[in-house]
């Protein structure tokens, strides 16, 4: 059996050197082996237990396989592609270490369910990394909010001035998005929870195995109900990917509105240098790559998605070989999210508000428009639709004699509204308006602060 396939004594010609290429995937799920190590030893400790093997075989088998993955961690273990998969690799380098003991692992399981089992344990564990790294950037939108509570922006809709609002709203939109990209993560934590080991190839096996125990041995709620479902299941592997992609699509957005607030023609932020790079011909400049390459990544997240969602399309129930390129997907899409995490945490970070222009753009554009109507119909008893016509005319006004709001003196703003007083200028003062924004989730100081408070505890 040195160096032959396991199937091998049925098969008359050597495999196709082209199948042998496409059709092992060890480059890729070698990053299986700790959780394929861990599975088969909770699987033979069961074999064990209920007397399916001797407990003689079982423990050599069990200190074989650790021996296995003392070499991998070394890297002294040698891959081979002939043998497919990580499977085939350690139960193969298993017969070299143990000698004919080996055989008995594999009773009463097959590779499909193995397979699913690694992949979920994977997931697992990745799902975990990445929330602790989307904590990380959380932390890091109310360290800088903290420190911004103040400072008013210019709120846009449509890259238009629309309202006053505090740049620490604006980064706390983000934790909001994070928060919920966080329980995405959880949710499919949740929905995975249950062990598909011990449904063999399709259809369960005659030996009297112990799922429960192997389901809880190897950290999950529960055995999974449908052995044929169980093979065939990838929705967890395509609820990470979506995970990642909003995730990773929230973080584009981020990067994007930094790119333009920190373009010549914005001026609201800057980044420090270490975030910046310069060019190779225009001694002047300095760009935000590091926020380009955030805004791009999802592309690569979203594109691992699709793939995977058209590889299980169509796909008749329990397993196909089609299904072996899930990991390269998702091993993939993690490696990129964690990028892109990690980065922007550092780009949170480095973010300087340029307080005096924001302050200046939150002036430009008749932001405090609004502000003027919603004074009219508390004060006045007008109806808003009202009140709106009678702001649209002072900005009107305003446009054509090249004024911001807050340079009116009360005699032009009486032109459109004869009963007022001086309590009215108040109203187009931007900090002012930002203020005044205190009805649940507004931008006020008062809310923003209080906010921040509650986000603390949370987290
Ligand atoms: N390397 C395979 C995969 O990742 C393992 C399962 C193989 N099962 C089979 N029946 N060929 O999908």
């Amino acid at each position: 059996m040195k160096n032959k396939t396991i199937w091998s004594n049925r098969f008359k010609n050597k495999t196709s050197q082209s199948f042998q290429k496409i059709g092992a995937s060890i480059h890729i799920d070698k990053r299986l082996y700790e959780h394929d190590i861990a599975a088969s030893i909770v699987h033979t400790q069961m074999l064990m237990k209920q007397k399916i093997i001797q407990s003689e075989v079982g423990n050599k088998i069990i200190n074989g396989l650790k021996k296995i993955k003392a070499q991998i961690d070394k890297g002294s273990f040698e891959f081979k592609e002939k043998y497919e998969d990580i499977h085939l690799n350690i139960e193969k380098a298993l017969f070299e270490i143990i000698g004919p003991s080996a055989g008995f692992l594999h009773t009463a399981r097959s590779r499909n369910d193995q397979v699913v089992t690694d992949f979920k344990l994977w997931i697992k564990n990745a799902s975990n990394e990445i929330i602790k790294d989307i904590l990380v950037v959380m932390k890091k939108l109310i360290k800088k909010a903290e420190k911004n509570t103040d400072t008013v922006m210019p709120g846009l809709t449509h890259l238009k001035n629309a309202q006053p609002i505090s740049f620490a709203h604006y980064l706390l939109s983000y934790y909001e998005m994070l928060k919920r990209d966080k329980k995405r993560f959880e949710n499919n934590l949740e929905l995975l929870d249950e062990c598909p080991l011990g449904s063999a190839a399709l259809s369960g096996t005659s030996y009297k195995i112990d799922r429960t125990y192997t389901a809880k041995k190897l950290g999950f709620k529960k055995p999974t109900d449908n052995s044929m479902d169980s093979v065939g299941d990838r929705d967890f592997a395509i609820d990470f990917l979506y995970a990642s992609a909003v995730c990773a699509m929230h973080l584009s957005r981020l990067a994007e509105d930094f790119i333009i607030y920190n373009s010549d023609a914005f001026n609201l932020i800057s980044f420090n240098d270490s975030m910046l790079t310069g060019s190779s011909i225009m001694p002047q400049k300095k760009n935000p790559d590091p926020a380009e390459l955030i805004r791009g990544k999802v592309g690569i997240n979203y594109g691992k998605l699709n793939a995977m969602l058209t590889i299980m399309k169509g796909l008749p129930t329990t397993y196909f070989k089609d299904m072996q390129d899930d990991k390269e997907l998702v091993f993939g899409s993690y490696d990129t999210l964690k990028d892109t995490l990690n980065m922007s945490a550092e780009l949170i970070n480095s973010v300087n508000a340029n307080k005096t222009n924001m302050l200046y753009m939150a002036n430009q554009g008749y932001t405090t428009a609004t502000d003027f109507a919603d004074y009219l119909v508390e004060n006045k008893n007008l109806s808003f639709r009202e009140s709106y016509v009678i702001s649209t005319k002072l900005v009107n006004y305003a446009e054509k004699s090249k004024k911001l709001l807050s340079e009116l003196d009360l005699e032009e703003i009486k032109k459109f509204y004869k009963d007022l007083d001086k309590s009215v200028l108040k109203v187009f003062d931007v900090k002012n308006s930002m203020n005044a924004k205190k009805s649940h989730g507004g931008t006020s100081v008062i809310n923003v602060k209080s906010m921040i408070k509650k986000y603390k505890r949370e987290i």
